[in-house]
């Protein structure tokens, strides 16, 4: 219920008022003058405070002075007698967020502060996402001490306060999303909205009305004029993902509104001037994609004017404890488990693992452990990984004296019941059904290769 502390001198008007806003829902406070309002004040701020101006022990512009020094977010509405919009003029300076004449409509009053409070809420409900937004993507919520990483958050930084259009690169799973994020969330325009579209998943019709919006009657279900991701993003910063994965015709249409700031929506005939910061994301190389001719090297060159590579883990292997230790806490927390650490041996397979699916692989390979883990570290049974971890499998199958078939295949039965057990989040019969074998036969292999799991 919010609070409104109600001022006004005549009885009669602050029961009428009194009795009209409780009915509304309000939890009102009636006071009938300076000094009671003063005496409310104390007790603690209102949501909003309805002030006459004209109070017979003192002057009310001095109530809303007060309320806006000590808590500026109260919504004011000022009553003012007819003729004086010289002082209602100065309410409005002082923070009054609106102000009536007498005489008034009740209902005008309900109206108004109705009108007021939802801004107000809005006005905080928009700050609070800013924040959020800011504190979630700040710089240090990028993990990495490797070179390769210290110096590509070095050139973020550097690059952030102006407004060069930014190419970010990088196998899938590097972090590309989480980089223009802390982009955008260190730049001037942080205030201003971080909007991002996946070009990769739309088809094309669809994509040009999510990125230009559209007027009403463009298309058969376009029932109402919609404004566009870029309209959604002036001021802000819009991230263009997976652009690689863009059609000739729409690159066409990128090019237009990355070199001109200015877009039109589908069926419509304005330009719409745009004030927007371009970040745009690829996992496949945008020169090769020029070079076969499926990118359109003119779009290319006006993205790539800064380029950013986010480089693969297994370039930055010391950034691996780290993250794994940080995904570990994280799912630790979230899942309420009493897991402290991860065993000396399972970070030494974390370790020399390739991690093709990058940073988000480990996430995930991390989080499966976590479930799974019933003692107090997590223990390389645990680690379900691709078949990249295949020890002397992909990489060392040379045949030569030290290769052994039993120990080779024994290997990828190994890491296939290791998948097979992740996939089926560790209930044996799922898993053997998943592999093609019986049960009996998954549970003796299982025992063969200590897969220690806990009578189930
Ligand atoms: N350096 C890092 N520190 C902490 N978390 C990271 C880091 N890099 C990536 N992550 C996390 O890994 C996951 C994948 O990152 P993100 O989505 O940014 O990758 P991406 O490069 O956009 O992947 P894709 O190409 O598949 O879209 C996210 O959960 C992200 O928070
Ligand atoms: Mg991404």
């Amino acid at each position: 219920m919010k609070k409104v502390l109600l001022v006004d001198d005549e009885p009669s008007m602050r029961e009428l008022l009194c009795l009209m806003l409780r009915k509304d829902g309000y939890e009102v406070q009636p006071a009938e003058g300076f000094e009671s309002a003063r005496r409310a004040l104390a007790k603690g701020p209102p949501d909003a405070l309805v002030t006459d101006l004209k109070l017979p022990d003192g002057d009310g512009m001095e109530i809303l002075r007060q309320v806006k020094s000590t808590a500026p977010e109260t919504v004011v509405v000022v009553i003012t007698a007819f003729g004086s919009t010289q002082t209602a003029i100065e309410a409005l300076k002082l923070g009054a967020h609106d102000y009536l004449v007498k005489p008034f409509d009740v209902e005008e009053l309900k109206i108004v502060l109705r009108n007021a409070l939802e801004r107000q809420e809005l006005k905080e409900e928009n700050l609070l996402l800013k924040a959020e937004f800011r504190s979630r993507h700040t710089l240090d919520r990028i993990i990495g001490v490797a070179p390769v990483m210290t110096k590509m958050i070095t050139a973020l930084r550097a690059v952030a306060p102006n407004n060069s259009t930014v190419l970010i690169s990088g196998e899938s799973g590097v972090g590309k999303e989480l980089v223009a994020k802390a982009l955008h969330a260190i730049s001037p325009r942080r205030d201003a909205a971080f909007v991002s579209v996946n070009c990769g998943a739309l088809p094309d019709t669809l994509l040009e009305s999510e990125l230009f919006g559209h007027v009403r009657g463009a298309f058969t279900d376009a029932h109402q004029s919609k404004r566009g991701l870029f309209e959604a993003a002036h001021h802000g910063s819009i991230f263009l993902d997976e652009v690689g994965e863009t059609s000739p015709a729409m690159q066409v249409k990128l090019l237009r509104a990355v070199q001109e700031r200015r877009v039109r929506r589908v069926g419509g005939t304005e330009e719409i001037e745009i004030d927007v910061r371009i970040i745009a994301a690829t996992n496949r190389s945008l020169e090769e994609l020029v070079r076969e001719r499926r990118f359109r090297e003119d779009l290319y060159y006006r993205l790539n004017v800064i380029p950013l590579r986010v480089p693969p883990l297994r370039e930055r292997r010391e950034d691996i404890p780290l993250l794994a230790d940080h995904f570990l806490r994280r799912f630790v927390k979230e899942m309420g488990k009493n897991l402290a650490a991860i065993s000396e041996n399972a970070m030494r397979l974390l370790l020399d693992y390739d991690w093709p699916g990058n940073v988000r692989e480990l996430e995930n390979v991390v989080e499966r452990a976590v479930v799974l883990e019933t003692t107090s570290q997590i223990q390389p049974e645990r680690l379900i990984l691709g078949l990249a971890a295949i020890p002397g499998g992909s990489q060392n199958d040379d045949l030569g004296k030290e290769f052994s078939l039993d120990a080779y295949l024994d290997d990828i039965e190994l890491k296939l019941l290791r998948k097979a057990l992740g996939q089926s989040g560790g209930d044996r019969s799922h898993a053997a059904r998943l592999l093609g074998i019986t049960l009996r036969s998954f549970r003796y292999r299982t025992k063969k290769h200590h897969l220690g799991l806990d009578s189930k």
